[in-house]
């Protein structure tokens, strides 16, 4: 009996990875062809499972024997949950959730900050250090730093209307979102500027770091938010400089296959669920990643983080 449920959990597994990589979902998704140069290979990959690593994926969902209740205001805070035009950020299910640090208050090292009041939610500091780190090294300057990061509802209406102001509306449109319905709201987005040893500014879209920032940012969690491909899924024009904090597998992922916010949480939504989660093999090691609308779930065995979408559902990730 234990034998066909794995070898039926395998199959499914099987099944449900193959329809993700050759983009035949149920839906008839259609996903980005995955690069075929050892150069190009995508940094996490998604793999039919050995039975041993089923047999092991099927106990840790098991879990403990205790069950977790998800409520409706788990399904509005987390790493993953959207927020765009269509989904506005939930301030009151977030307030006591999402502790905001300043930057400069809590950095590691010194990298530069525009702005004395720079915060961000502490639980991406250290992902943030590191990934900053990186790039200097990688770089052999310093010169990515923090540009913008956490936003208030009156923040982002002076952002509009500074932007409206200089650049017209049709500018702030393509650019800004409307408040309450920002990123930066959540304290995991932030915007990566170019400083220079005199304490200007210049370009960071048209930087080294910016391309490096583009091809690493996954590596920390953090995502290239709204890319020149994706403008028609995420509302909003090219912008080299805004990432967010998403957490590793999922980062990795979307790097991977090419997906924006939008395009990853539908593929969990249209893919999966707790008999079909999703596989992730990162650098740092193997996700089990499902969405789910039950309200009672089993309470994983081990290291697990629950999101909300945004929409109503909740995201579970598993380390195995
Ligand atoms: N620039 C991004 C879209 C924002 O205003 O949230
Ligand atoms: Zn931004």
């Amino acid at each position: 009996m234990k034998y066909r449920k794995i070898t039926a959990l395998c199959l499914a597994v099987f099944l449900m990875l193959s329809s993700v990589m050759t983009g035949c979902g149920r839906e008839g998704k259609s996903l980005a062809p995955l690069p075929e140069t050892e150069s190009d290979k995508p940094p996490a990959v998604s793999e039919a499972m050995s039975g041993e690593a089923a047999a092991s994926l099927e106990e840790t969902l098991a879990g403990t024997g205790q069950t977790l209740t998800l409520t409706e205001a788990m399904a509005r805070t987390g790493d993953l949950i959207l927020v765009n035009s269509r989904l506005p950020y939930d301030f009151d299910a977030n307030a006591d959730s999402v502790d905001i640090v300043n930057i400069r208050d809590t950095q590691s090292f010194f990298y530069q900050v525009s702005k004395r009041e720079l915060s961000v939610a502490s639980r991406i500091m250290p992902s943030l250090d590191a990934m900053i780190a990186s790039c200097h090294e990688a770089m052999g300057n310093e010169e990515a730093g923090i540009e913008s990061a956490y936003r208030s509802l009156d923040y982002q209406i002076n952002v509009m209307s500074e932007i409206t102001e200089l650049y017209g509306e049709d500018y702030a449109a393509k650019y800004v979102a409307q408040p309450g319905y920002s990123e930066h709201h959540t304290g995991l987005s932030v915007d990566i500027g170019r400083f220079f040893p005199d304490g200007s500014e210049g370009s960071f879209s048209e930087s080294e770091s910016a391309v490096w920032m583009n091809d690493n940012s996954w590596r920390y969690g953090f995502v290239r938010r709204y890319a020149e491909d994706k403008t028609a899924v995420t509302g909003i024009s090219n912008e080299a400089w805004h990432f967010r904090y998403v957490g590793v597998p999922h980062a990795a992922y979307m790097k991977a296959n090419n997906l924006a916010l939008e395009e990853y949480l539908e593929l969990l939504r249209s893919e999966t669920d707790r008999s079909h989660p999703l596989s992730i093999t990162a650098e740092d090691g193997t996700y089990a990643v499902y969405m789910t609308t039950e309200t009672t779930i089993p309470e994983p065995a081990g290291d697990y983080r629950i999101s909300g979408s945004n929409s109503g559902e909740w995201i579970v990730t598993v380390r195995l």
